[in-house]
């Protein structure tokens, strides 16, 4: 490997919310931080250089989106997901959440319900309530370790709904769909007519052998009907510049998408050094890219067979997506509320509640694995101790 993934990196004073922000969120700030999905890796060296070279010059206006961003993006989207994006269909937003609500906003009504999965991405159900339309879950099953769709009850649900947030691949649950799956889903979707917002942002953190499908490239009618957000914000560390793409290739989605956007949420302009670092990013970010794959694969076997070995009570749920996947602490039979007290005072550790994402999420808590190895070493150590003095 030519990028040391083990090299730490001092985060602390830089006003990053996994650190800077963990008092906040979890009363103190001394925990070992495997929360919030961003990483604990230094983005690629071609990026900070496009940020530092933009810096250089004093003035930060407004800006335009060069051709050659455009061109970047879609020449990854193709070697990556064999996708072929039209510049045209591409609109910029600060956040893939940003998409979710000008989605929202563009497509229904207020008191319209909106289908979501489960335990999934928590912001899903709140953007949906707080814009003052109704939640509807399709809960995921979850059995042996892996979490799979309820069909029958999505058959169901789908027919009070008029959008489908899709997660994928899915947040926490770490599955990416298959083919049979996806088009399940679609059959579904289209016998009921609804708009699909697909939230594709993990779609490059993948591991071998599960391979991600654009929903956009399933049939005619899911590229018409949907809504594609991506981002390079979890693929290159760069949540903080605020770029994502939203591809949306039926111009009659997309017009009065991009009108709300512009002119409602004027959200359409970019940030001046988020445009060079999201090219750069795209255009010489492969080796990086394909180093921190094995570097993360490494990590969740890591923890895997760490936890299998140490502290059998407690089981990693194998991700083939994201980098934040869940461990299950039902065999430690405690409340949620028991379980989140454990980790914070025993463990020491500051990891995302399960019961954060919806029913079905009570029993896991979601960890964070884009970090240096020997804080996972740290956590299992620590959490073996605690399970330890539990008995
Ligand atoms: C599924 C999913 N969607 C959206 C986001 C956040 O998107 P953004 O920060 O671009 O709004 C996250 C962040 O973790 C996520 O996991």
């Amino acid at each position: 490997m030519k990028i040391n993934f083990d090299q730490a990196i001092e985060r602390k004073h830089t006003n990053c919310s996994k650190y800077d922000g963990m008092t906040a969120s979890f009363g103190r700030n001394d925990l070992l931080p495997l929360w919030i999905a961003d990483m604990d890796f230094p983005v690629p060296e071609e990026v900070s250089a496009a940020i530092a070279k933009r810096a250089e010059h004093p003035v930060y206006g407004y800006n335009i989106f060069p051709e050659g961003y455009f061109e970047a993006f879609a020449a990854w989207e193709k070697k990556h997901h064999d996708w072929d994006v039209k510049k045209e269909w591409v609109c910029h937003t600060p956040g893939v959440l940003t998409a979710l609500s000008n989605a929202i906003l563009t497509f229904t009504e207020k008191g319209d319900n909106i289908l979501i999965q489960p335990p999934v991405y928590f912001p899903f159900s709140s953007t949906i309530e707080a814009l003052g339309r109704k939640v509807i879950n399709n809960q995921l099953i979850y059995r042996d370790g892996y979490f799979t769709m309820d069909f029958d009850d999505l058959e169901e649900k789908a027919k009070q709904a008029k959008m489908f947030v899709f997660c994928s691949p899915h947040n926490p649950s770490g599955r990416v769909w298959k083919k049979e799956e996806l088009d399940r889903v679609e059959a579904i979707c289209r016998k009921n007519d609804l708009l699909v917002f697909s939230d594709e942002i993990h779609s490059d953190i993948v591991y071998q052998p599960h391979k991600h499908i654009v929903f956009a490239q399933l049939s005619d009618w899911s590229r018409d009907h949907c809504i594609v957000a991506m981002a390079p914000s979890k693929t290159f560390n760069i949540a903080g510049l605020e770029m994502s793409h939203i591809s949306i290739p039926n111009e009659a989605l997309r017009t009065p998408y991009q009108y709300l956007l512009r002119y409602g949420l004027h959200v359409a302009n970019a940030n001046s050094c988020g445009i060079p670092a999201a090219q750069a990013a795209y255009e010489h970010g492969e080796e990086w890219y394909q180093e921190l794959l094995a570097y993360l694969q490494a990590n969740i076997d890591y923890l895997d067979a760490a936890l299998k070995e140490q502290v059998p009570q407690v089981k990693l749920v194998r991700p083939e997506s994201t980098y934040i996947p869940l461990l299950d602490m039902s065999a430690l039979g405690m409340t949620n509320d028991e379980m989140k007290a454990f980790v914070i005072n025993e463990v020491g550790a500051a990891l995302n509640a399960g019961s954060t994402f919806g029913p079905g999420g009570e029993k896991f808590m979601r960890i964070n694995v884009a970090t240096q190895r020997v804080h996972l070493e740290t956590f299992v150590a620590r959490l073996k101790e605690a399970v330890g003095r539990l008995q």
